[in-house]
C-alpha cells in the first residue's frame, strides 16, 4: 500500500467507501450487513487500507454503526472518515451532529470531517464556525469537503482559517473533470482530493453491458448504463482493455491505478465482496507509464456520455424492464443520473 505524505496520519492511497454498508439503494441485503460488510473491512485493514469514508446518510446512520463495530480495536491504525449533511447547519447543529456521529461509530475522535454536499443558502462562514469548535475541542482533526467547486473549497478554508484538508468529489475515467483544476491545484498546495465513485459504480469493470445491466436502486437510475453509454463508452473500454492486458490486471485495478498515480488523490471505491476489496487494494502496486496515463485521460475525455433531461424517459423505461432501450437520439452529454451518496 501507498500512503499520503500530507502531515497527518497515514492515509491510504485506496481507501474503501461504505456507502454499501447497510443502505437500502445498494440492496446488498442482511447478509452483506451482518456478515460480509465487517469481513470487507477486517481485510482491508490486514491489507494496509487506513482510510475509511462513511456519512451520517448512509443508511441512515447504519454505515456509522457497521463500520464503527468492524474497526473496534483497532482504532488506532484507521483514518476515519464521516460525513455532515449540511440541513440547517449552523454551529450548535454541526458540533451536535459530530458527535452523534462519533457515537455511532463508537469514537472519540473523527479523523476527518466532510461537509457532504455546499449548502446553497448557509455560507461556509457559518458551516466552519462550528468545525472550529470540533477542531479545538479535539473530536475533530482534519476538516474537509465534498462536492465543491475550487473557488468554494479555498473560501471554506479561508472561513475555517486553517486548512481545508480535502475534496470528495465524483472523479473516476467517466467522469474525468477533477484532473484540470482540483487535482492541480491539490498537488500545489499539500491538498487531498478522494475520489468518490472511482470505478463509476461499476461501469468502469467492464462486468456491465446492454444484456446484463445492475439492478440496484442507485445505479437503475444511473445513466451510464443505458446502452447508449454503453456504445459511446467502446474507445475508453478498449483503451482500458489494452492497459489491463498490459500489465495483466483488471479493467478496475488500472481505473484506479490511474486515479492515485497523482500523490494528491486518494480513491473510495465501495466493494460488494472481500474479493473485490483485494482486487482494488492491489491496484495501489501498479505503476501506470506516462503514455499510458496520457492515453487513458485522452480516452476518458472524448467519452461524452448522454445525460440530463433528455435520458430521463429512458431511464424511468428502463427501470420498469420495459421498452427499447437504445432507440431514439439523445441529446449530447450533460449531468449523469444516479442518487448522490
Ligand atoms: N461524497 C459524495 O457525495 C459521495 C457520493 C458517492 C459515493 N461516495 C463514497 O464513495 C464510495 C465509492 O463510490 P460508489 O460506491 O458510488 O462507487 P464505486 O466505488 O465506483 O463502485 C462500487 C461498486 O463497484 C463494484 N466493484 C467494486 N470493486 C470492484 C471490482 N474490483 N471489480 C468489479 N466491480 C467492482 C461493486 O458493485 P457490484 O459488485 O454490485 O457491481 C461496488 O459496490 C462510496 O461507498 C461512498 O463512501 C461519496
Amino acid at each position: 500500500m501507498r500512503y499520503l505524505d500530507v502531515g497527518t496520519p497515514k492515509i491510504s492511497a485506496i481507501g474503501l467507501g461504505t456507502w454499501q454498508f447497510g443502505s437500502r439503494e445498494w440492496g446488498y441485503g442482511t447478509p452483506y450487513a451482518e456478515r460480509e460488510a465487517r469481513a470487507i473491512v477486517r481485510r482491508a485493514l490486514e491489507l494496509g487500507v487506513t482510510l475509511f469514508d462513511t456519512a451520517e446518510i448512509y443508511g441512515l446512520g447504519r454505515s456509522e454503526r457497521i463500520l464503527g463495530e468492524a474497526i473496534a480495536g483497532d482504532r488506532d491504525r484507521v483514518f476515519l472518515a464521516t460525513k455532515l449533511l449540511p440541513v440547517a447547519p449552523f454551529p450548535a447543529v454541526v458540533q451536535q451532529r459530530a458527535v452523534a456521529s462519533a457515537n455511532r461509530l463508537g469514537v472519540s475522535r473523527l479523523d476527518l470531517y466532510q461537509v457532504h454536499q455546499p449548502n446553497p443558502v448557509v455560507p461556509d462562514t457559518v458551516i466552519m464556525r462550528g468545525m472550529r469548535t470540533l477542531q479545538r475541542i479535539g473530536l475533530v482533526g482534519e476538516v474537509g469537503v465534498s462536492n465543491y467547486p475550487l473557488a468554494r473549497w479555498k473560501a471554506a478554508e479561508e472561513a475555517l482559517g486553517s486548512r481545508v484538508l480535502s475534496n470528495q468529489v465524483r472523479y473516476s475515467l467517466a467522469t474525468p473533470g477533477p484532473a484540470d483544476d482540483l487535482v492541480p491545484y491539490a498537488e500545489r498546495t499539500g491538498h487531498v482530493v478522494i475520489a468518490y465513485s472511482p470505478l463509476a459504480q461499476g461501469f468502469l469493470s467492464g462486468r456491465y453491458d446492454g444484456s446484463n445491466r445492475p439492478r440496484n436502486r442507485v445505479r437503475s437510475f444511473n445513466a451510464l448504463f443505458l446502452p447508449v453509454n454503453q456504445d459511446r463508452a467502446a474507445g475508453l473500454l478498449r483503451v482500458l482493455r489494452e492497459v489491463a492486458d498490459a500489465h495483466d490486471a483488471s479493467f478496475a485495478q488500472i481505473a484506479l491505478a490511474w486515479l492515485i498515480r497523482s500523490p494528491a488523490v486518494v480513491a473510495i471505491p465501495g466493494a460488494s465482496s472481500v474479493a473485490q476489496l483485494e482486487s482494488n487494494v492491489a491496484a495501489a502496486e501498479i505503476e501506470l507509464t506516462d503514455d499510458e496515463w496520457q492515453a487513458l485521460r485522452d480516452a476518458a475525455v472524448q467519452f461524452r456520455p448522454a445525460g440530463g433531461p433528455a435520458v430521463l424517459p429512458r431511464l424511468l423505461r428502463a427501470r420498469l424492464g420495459s421498452a427499447p432501450l437504445g432507440s431514439a437520439p439523445l441529446a449530447q452529454p450533460g449531468e449523469q443520473g444516479g442518487d448522490e451518496g
